[in-house]
């Protein structure tokens, strides 16, 4: 309670902006108790009350106060071809505006799959040259946090922001980057039909009788055994179910290139 709420500036390139709908969701801790106690969320384009310049004139505003010293989210990326013209905010490329607020910052989330490794916009043949924050040229040497899924569960992203200004440190990462403590376990090691899998009792089409009956869900493309997240864990909606729950596999939304993987129906 005692401590300054730390300035976070929101950035959005090439996404959908479902990493923000989940976000705003988050149960625990409640994303309203984040946003009015725990972070300054001095710009978010999507759900902030400025718009235009005076939402722009924060950017400088926040860097210029804080330099190196406020957190730069980014959700979505910047597309490379023809200098970033697929993605233009404020009269600018989004390339320009992220490696500028790169330059400044403490260091940097990337929220989403989109952010953390390309996503839909990036899969072949990726038109726009679509580029995941962290392979951006010349973008500053900043620490980077990717917090992949397409979107993110709400209390992952919370989660990391709470862990932050709790111990003031980042979380512990893996070698590709992600927080360990959400992303060191494939979805494939905790979800409840794995008894039906170590079993043999596979659905072998959607709506049979092992469908019926909860069988695992492998033989109808489940990619729970090569996906690192929390969903067997955490759970969405507040912990209330995740797809494999809702009777669909998972098609590995927070794995790199997952969009170019088999993960979804060629018929
Ligand atoms: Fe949307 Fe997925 Fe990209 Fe998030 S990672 S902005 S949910 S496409
Ligand atoms: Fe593994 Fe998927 Fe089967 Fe669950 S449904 S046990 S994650 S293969
Ligand atoms: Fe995505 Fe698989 Fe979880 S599809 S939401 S990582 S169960």
């Amino acid at each position: 309670e005692t401590k300054p709420r730390i300035p976070v500036l929101w950035l959005h390139g090439l996404e959908c902006t479902c990493c923000s709908e989940s976000f705003i969701r988050s149960a625990h801790p409640l994303a309203k108790d984040v946003i009015l106690s725990m972070i300054s969320l001095d710009y978010d384009d999507t759900i902030m009350a400025a718009a235009g310049e005076q939402a722009e004139a924060i950017i400088a505003e926040t860097i210029e106060k804080y330099d190196g010293n406020f957190i730069l989210a980014v959700e979505g990326n910047p597309p490379l071809n023809q200098e970033g013209m697929s993605c233009i905010i404020g009269g600018r490329p989004f390339l320009e505006q992220l490696k500028h607020a790169a330059d400044h910052c403490k260091a940097i989330i990337s929220w989403g799959s989109c952010a953390s490794w390309g996503c839909v916009q990036a899969a072949r043949p990726n038109p726009t040259q679509a580029t995941p924050v962290h392979k951006v040229p010349g973008l500053a040497d900043k620490p980077i946090i990717k917090v992949p899924g397409c979107p993110p569960i709400a209390e992952v992203m919370t989660g990391v922001i709470s862990y932050i200004l709790t111990f003031d440190r980042f979380p512990e990462l893996d070698n590709q980057g992600r927080p360990k403590m959400f992303y060191s376990q494939r979805i494939h090691d905790k979800c409840y039909r794995r008894p039906h899998f170590d079993a043999g009792q596979f659905v072998e089409e959607f709506d049979d009788e092992g469908a019926r009956k909860g069988y695992c869900l492998y033989k109808v493309g489940c990619k729970g055994p090569t996906t690192y997240n929390a969903c067997s864990t955490v759970r969405w909606n507040g912990g209330l179910s995740f797809p494999i729950q809702a009777g669909h596999g998972c098609i590995g939304c927070s794995e790199d290139g997952f969009w170019d993987k088999g993960s979804f129906y060629e018929r």
